[in-house]
């Protein structure tokens, strides 16, 4: 167990200290998107299920560095912690998928993450978009409290991507700290989606005018394949159809949405002529549940499992 959680966070460590023990140039900083995907399993990718249309992604994919043995605990909130930190869940005590409604558990206050240090020590903005899940039950466990600039998404585990209502139908959408009724209904993967796009216009905005503008960090943390497995029709019309089993039908739909997304936001990023600063990172927190419809073949066992299809994900970087 030990050495493969190592390797789990040797990701997140090398993301800190390489970066700190060499510093460049600011403007040689590159831009960072940082794509956190929710219970992706390992074969929900087009490059491992050729019934799922992901191109976009396997294109990343085949041209970047493929981390193929990449660990993560098997549940998103201990998962979400250890990458934010770079700390094993157990030393915080959030080794539990504790971080739930009611609960007062986050990240301890004392320990610097990753979008602090990015901010604080290498200038970057830094954008959290998407699923947060590592504390709200004050503000100062909040995202915009803990080293994001902006915050757009939700603070739960999961929740109905149309209707954002959690368990006991709370409404969990924010924008910064304010709730967010306006969203109401809209799907969440165009949301986070579209909110990336408009961060990428501002920032190259704001370069046009100020060639100091800080390089960006933007999270996008979606909150697809999580269940509920719900997805505009159109994508499983268009690219689905041949998938049998229903739940894994729904699952395929929710990836071709995720793969639009990214095509959007890699497209806005090279008709601004950003792609050649930019740093594409893109995980899952965890293995894929099949019960939900999730596949993790040819690996065995599942979310919440410690076997490979539980801890092991699709992880690489693109630049
Ligand atoms: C990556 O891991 C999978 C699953 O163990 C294996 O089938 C595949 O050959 C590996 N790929 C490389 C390039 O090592
Ligand atoms: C809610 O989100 C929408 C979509 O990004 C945005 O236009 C609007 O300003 C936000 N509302 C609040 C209250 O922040
Ligand atoms: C991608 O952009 C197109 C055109 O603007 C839009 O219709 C579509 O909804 C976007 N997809 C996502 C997932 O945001």
């Amino acid at each position: 167990m030990a050495p493969k959680l190592l390797a789990s966070t040797f990701l997140v460590t090398c993301f800190l200290s390489c970066a700190v023990a060499q510093p460049v140039p600011a403007r040689k900083k590159p831009n960072i998107l940082f794509v956190l995907m929710d219970d992706m399993g390992w074969g929900d990718v087009g490059f491992r299920d050729s019934q799922f249309h992901t191109p976009t992604i396997d294109g990343m994919y085949s041209q970047g560095v493929r981390f193929n043995n990449s660990y993560t605990p098997p549940n998103c909130g201990p998962s979400r912690a250890a990458l934010l930190s770079g700390v094993y869940p157990w030393r915080m005590g959030l080794q539990g998928n504790a971080i739930n409604s009611g609960s007062s558990a986050a990240i301890p206050l004392g320990r610097t993450i990753l979008p602090q240090k990015l901010k604080d020590d290498l200038g970057y903005q830094t954008h959290l978009v998407g699923k947060w899940h590592q504390g709200f039950c004050k503000t100062e466990q909040t995202p915009t409290e803990r080293g994001f600039d902006s915050f757009f998404g939700f603070y739960l585990s999961k929740q109905d991507p149309f209707s954002h209502l959690s368990k006991k139908d709370a409404y969990d959408f924010r924008s910064d700290h304010e709730v967010n009724r306006s969203v109401a209904g809209q799907y969440s993967t165009y949301l986070f989606s579209e909110r990336t796009r408009q961060l990428v216009r501002e920032y190259k905005a704001s370069l046009a005018s100020n060639a100091d503008t800080k390089p960006f960090f933007i999270m996008l943390s979606y909150s697809a394949l999580h269940a509920p497995n719900q997805v505009p029709q159109h994508y499983i019309d268009q690219h689905c159809a041949d998938v049998s089993d229903h739940n894994r039908q729904i699952k395929c739909g929710m990836m071709a949405a995720v793969d639009e997304g990214l095509k959007n936001i890699t497209d806005d990023l090279k008709a601004h002529g950003l792609m050649d600063d930019l740093l594409v990172v893109f995980t899952s927190d965890d293995g894929g549940d099949h019960e939900e419809g999730s596949s993790n073949w040819p690996l065995r066992g599942n979310k919440r499992t410690l076997w490979e299809g539980g801890i092991r994900v699709t992880t690489f970087m693109y630049s």
